[in-house]
């Protein structure tokens, strides 16, 4: 039987990218919540220490620097900086990213790289870094990569968005079979439409996401947009002691809408229903 102890945290150190605002502040409060010490890395300095005081206020340790993740050298020093503050890092979650919007043919090369440079290269260098230290001192550990359900179905507008969360999602199941014998867990999310400031920066033919929030929810079957809090639990199942033989997987977030085909829209079933009875 499992115990309330094994979804707590409690003596853990976890290190989140992109954890000043959105869904990465989410997922670093609610580990903190549940007793890790948190390490809150962001390319944005300041919103970083924002999350790390609310960690603190939370009443553990925190740490915060501000880093560009697509700057592999950085990143790592970031990684160090973080275990010598609060100790050796048991959880990495690996949420940092963002998409710019065009047709396929009108991107260009950088733009390209930048997006495969912020979407997937750093999964490699943070689990790299990790891995290595997990290994050689003989200590579990665990990784979550914050995917996205446009890296499991293609995606208009977001070609390298799209395609390096697929490459994540890939990863995520390379690393947890090269790993999984040392005790090493490798898992994602893949979180739909969550309203955070990045998501609004996004402009859909001249709207924001936020304003184009009201025919999106008519085709997620659970009837609403996602929440940072909703990610959160699912980081949180993945990262405790909830989902310890669980490795590899990508678990989408997403209110039902992937299990949905969208070609018709949604049904509507109470008038359905009555006219059914009325034959
Ligand atoms: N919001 C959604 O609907 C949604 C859906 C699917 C997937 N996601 C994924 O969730 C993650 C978080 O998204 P969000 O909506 O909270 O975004 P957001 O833009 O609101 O927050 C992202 C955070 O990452 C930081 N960041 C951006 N580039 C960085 C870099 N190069 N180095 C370090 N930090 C950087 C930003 O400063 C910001 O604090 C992203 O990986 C995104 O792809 C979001």
């Amino acid at each position: 039987m499992l115990n309330v102890s094994d979804v707590m945290l409690t003596g853990q150190k976890a290190l989140v990218t992109g954890a000043g605002q959105g869904i990465g502040e989410g997922i670093a409060l609610t580990l903190a919540n549940f007793g890790a010490d948190v390490a809150a890395l962001d390319i944005n300095e300041s919103k970083a220490q924002a999350t790390a005081e609310k960690v603190r206020e939370l009443g553990r340790s925190a740490f915060s620097a501000g880093v560009d993740v697509r700057d592999s050298s950085a990143l790592e020093a970031g990684l160090e900086a973080a275990a010598s503050e609060i100790g050796d890092i048991d959880i990495i979650v690996n949420n940092a990213g963002s998409a710019i919007r065009r047709p396929s043919i009108s991107y260009s090369e950088e733009q390209f790289d930048e997006q495969v440079s912020l979407n997937l290269k750093p999964v490699f260098i943070t689990s790299r870094w990790a891995a290595t230290r997990w290994i050689e001192s003989g200590r579990p550990g665990n990784i979550v990569n914050v995917a996205t359900t446009e890296g499991i179905r293609g995606c208009p507008g977001f070609a390298p968005y799209s395609a390096a969360k697929a490459g994540m999602i890939n990863l995520t199941k390379t690393l947890s079979s090269e790993l999984g014998p040392y005790g090493i867990r490798v898992n994602a999310i893949a979180p739909d439409y969550t309203p955070t400031p990045g998501l609004d920066e996004i402009d859909l033919s001249g709207r924001t996401p936020g304003q184009r929030m009201e025919n999106i929810i008519k085709f997620i079957p659970l009837r609403r947009l996602g929440s940072p809090d909703d990610m959160a639990g699912a980081v949180l199942f993945l990262v405790s002691e909830l989902s310890a033989w669980v490795s590899g997987q990508t678990l989408t977030v997403d209110g039902g809408s992937l299990a949905c085909a969208r070609v018709e829209g949604p049904m509507p079933f109470p008038n359905l229903v009555k006219r059914l009875k009325e034959k």
